[in-house]
């Protein structure tokens, strides 16, 4: 149960709109220094400077740095098995490390004590909300939303499709899946804070015929999401050339097929190209991407500015477990290092809308979630600035709020969480 009228004080950060690409001061970065939150069951009633009467709670964070929940719009529920898995790139990593460790939620137990340790782990990382995997495993998929369902947490989430080039105890087919996914999405999309994304892994591991299959769920029911990866390695664009030579792009695959629309969610997008990007714009979907995943598995240097500039809505992304923290706060860091060797400067807001704001814009949340702003559900976390002098003495030198926020997200991470807030509840904090 939510507490029923409480209300939270500190330094609120949060956007009005989209911060311009390159600009430290502009004008939709909203702060609200030694501010009030006013929680009344699942939602904020007000934000207010005056402190609030004596009917409210009052639960002080002074001096700490209020967000709205983070939200994490690509991560794999079973992958936190394979964190930081050595010596390989994206298809040898999927063979070796990821399809045996997704084989293991095919027994219950296992996907439910997986679910619930993810959904924690999200929780203590800052992230109040997700797209994310499950695995090809309909009970599997069941156990994740039941998991998120129970922490009233926003969840969207998809039984994987994949039927073929996977190992044959992960394969479905094209009417099964098609029958799982519609018992999924009449139990799950709609309930609660849960909805339903089509989840074919990517174009390697499915016929056109179960991509085909996807497409006609989501024209019966346009409120689904469709999440996949595009374009994240070399090796996997010229595999997927070779699997589908009549298709003029790796995005073109999905186009063609009637995957593309406003509920679309690719994951990376690296090696695309202009076309692939007027027609990503065209339909309003997004790219998340996953910056400690594209380092790690060594996949390559995401151009944000050049997809910026061309339309594209850009979010990003722990992609765990090929990323390496489901940290957003590390993610963010990673991003402006990519940024930088590529000649460009992500600023702190950039960062910070895209998993914010932004991300609840790509999903058409931004109603419920991604500002703190009445009638918003109460999706809050609460920050310490540092945990270390040497942090703190930089901090403390800082020439603006720019240059304070942006050194404290890349030198920070999970550690600074003192608390989150999900639909107005205080997440208990555990250990
Ligand atoms: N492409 C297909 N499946 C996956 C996955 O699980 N992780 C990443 N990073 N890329 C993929
Ligand atoms: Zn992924």
């Amino acid at each position: 149960m939510a507490d029923d009228n409480w209300a939270l004080r500190g330094d609120l950060l949060d956007f009005t709109g989209e911060p311009a690409w390159g600009q430290t001061q502009p004008p939709e970065v909203r702060w609200r220094p030694d501010h009030w939150v006013l929680v009344r069951g699942r939602h904020i009633e007000a934000v207010q400077a005056e402190p609030p009467g004596p009917e409210w709670r009052r639960v002080e964070h002074g001096g700490r740095l209020v967000l709205p929940g983070l939200i994490d719009t690509h991560v794999h529920a079973p992958q936190l098995d394979v964190l930081a898995s050595y010596g390989t790139e994206l298809l040898d990593w999927l063979n070796d490390h990821t399809f045996p460790a997704e084989a293991r939620y095919a027994d219950e137990r296992t996907a439910q004590l997986g679910a619930q340790r993810f959904v924690k782990a999200l929780l203590r990382h800052g992230t109040t909300a997700a797209l994310a995997f499950s695995t090809v495993h309909e009970q599997a998929t069941h156990a994740l939303f039941e998991a998120a369902h129970a922490q009233g947490m926003r969840m969207i989430s998809g039984k994987v499709l994949m039927n073929r080039h996977v190992p044959a105890t992960l394969q479905d087919d094209v009417q099964g899946a098609e029958q799982a996914c519609r018992r999924l999405i009449e139990r799950w999309h709609g309930t609660g804070r849960c909805a339903y994304a089509v989840t074919p892994r990517f174009a390697p591991t499915s016929t056109q015929a179960q991509l085909t299959m996807a497409a006609k769920l989501l024209r019966e029911d346009p409120s689904l999401y469709l999440q996949s990866h595009v374009a994240e390695s070399q090796a996997e664009v010229q595999w997927v050339r070779e699997l589908f030579p009549q298709a003029r792009s790796y995005l073109d695959v999905y186009a063609s097929c009637g995957l593309l629309h406003r509920r679309t969610v690719f994951a990376h997008g690296i090696w695309l190209d202009d076309e692939d990007r007027v027609q990503l714009r065209d339909a309003g979907a997004t790219l998340a991407h996953s910056p400690t995943s594209n380092l790690f598995l060594g996949s390559g240097l995401f151009n944000w500015r050049q997809a910026h500039d061309a339309g594209v809505r850009v979010c990003s992304a722990s992609d765990v477990g090929g990323g390496t923290s489901l940290n957003l706060l590390r993610n963010l860091a990673a991003a402006y290092q990519i940024q930088a060797l590529l000649g460009e400067r992500l600023t702190a807001w950039s960062a910070l809308h895209s998993v914010t704001l932004g991300a609840a814009q790509a999903l058409c949340l931004d109603g419920e979630m991604g500002r703190l702003e009445p009638g918003c559900a109460a999706d809050i976390t609460v920050w310490d600035w540092s945990h270390d002098p040497v942090v703190q003495h930089r901090l403390s030198l800082a020439r603006g709020l720019h240059e304070r926020v942006f050194a404290w997200f890349m030198l920070g991470d999970e550690r600074l969480l003192r608390a989150a807030v999900v639909a107005g509840r205080v997440v208990p904090r555990e250990g």
